[in-house]
């Protein structure tokens, strides 16, 4: 079946982003200089989907040999119904952010866990034996929390603005791993008061309204805080968190790109490296 994207015919080396909106997305500009760097042939465009066309469209691409997707918000639960076959990680997360094919089924993955990994380890902020507190209970957490469970903090506390949120999640999680794990999962309201963790992980969208999650001060004294967004200014947790005595802050950009790196590595068999393409996107930001 012939099938056109972007003018061009798909083949095995087709590659896109799929979301609604998506023309701010970095992920062309990041696979563009992971193929660079790689010596990859392949092509990697922006795709507009909207929730109605957007199960129709990915399974003709995949049906015309596409290579792979990305699939942003607000699709990645939708992309996981798609899929035939999904890896642990997607299953537990409930979405996916990576597909590919294989005999004509589709494949679905989620690579942001990795990338937030990732990007803590480059930060060298240990994540074993500490006590880590993650803000929200929407996709972003859902897609990380299992990875970080299997780096064994001592305690794992999830917060979200409606407490049920963060409650059902965390006994999802439990249930899911509990056998296999003597970390402490436990969900709460933003109101939670306990001493300063050692790894504070923002994971809500607040900062679409310019905000930040209001949890106590006192859990952020001396920790280090990180943000699954980022920006050209630091995002509005940063700066509380800086303001009320976090001992170092990052941003989500290097998560970003570790992600992206992962699902590259998925289709092409070959890891990009991530440093250099923060650098430069961080200076294309500023
Ligand atoms: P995503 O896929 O980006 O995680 P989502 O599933 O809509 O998006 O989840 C958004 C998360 O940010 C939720 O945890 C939401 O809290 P609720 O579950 O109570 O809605 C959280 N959130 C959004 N705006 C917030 C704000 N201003 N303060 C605190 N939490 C906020």
């Amino acid at each position: 079946m012939m099938f056109e994207l972007n003018g061009k015919k798909v083949d095995s080396d087709t590659y896109a982003v799929v979301g609604d909106p998506i023309s701010h997305s970095l992920s062309p500009d990041i696979h563009k200089i992971f193929a660079e760097q790689t010596e990859q042939a392949l092509r990697y465009e922006r795709w507009h989907l909207t929730s109605e066309n957007f199960d129709s469209n990915v399974l003709r691409f995949f049906e015309s040999g596409g290579g792979g997707l990305n699939v942003t918000a607000p699709h990645k639960q939708a992309a996981f119904q798609l899929c035939a076959q999904r890896s642990s990680r997607a299953a537990l997360a409930k979405a996916t952010n990576t597909l590919s094919s294989s005999g004509g089924e589709i494949l679905g993955d989620t690579t942001d866990g990795l990338g937030l990994v990732a990007d803590i380890a480059r930060l060298g902020w240990p994540i074993t034996g500490k006590r880590v507190l993650l803000i929200g209970a929407g996709g972003a957490v859902r897609g990380v929390l299992g990875l970080l469970m299997q780096l064994a903090p001592t305690e794992l506390v999830v917060l979200n603005r409606t407490s049920e949120k963060a409650e059902i999640l965390c006994q999802e999680l439990v249930a899911a791993t509990s056998s296999k794990s003597d970390t402490a999962v436990r969900g709460f309201g933003l109101d939670y008061q306990a001493d300063p963790f050692d790894l504070v992980i923002n994971g809500t969208s607040a900062a679409y309204s310019d905000s930040a999650p209001m949890i106590d001060d006192d859990l952020v004294k001396g920790a280090v805080c990180y943000d699954m967004m980022y920006g050209r200014e630091l995002t509005p947790f940063l700066r509380w968190s800086k303001e009320q005595g976090a001992r170092d802050v990052s941003d989500g950009l290097g998560m970003l790109v570790g992600q992206a790196a992962e699902s590259f590595f998925i289709w092409r068999s070959v890891r990009p490296s991530v440093t250099p393409v923060v650098d430069s996107l961080r200076r294309l930001l500023q």
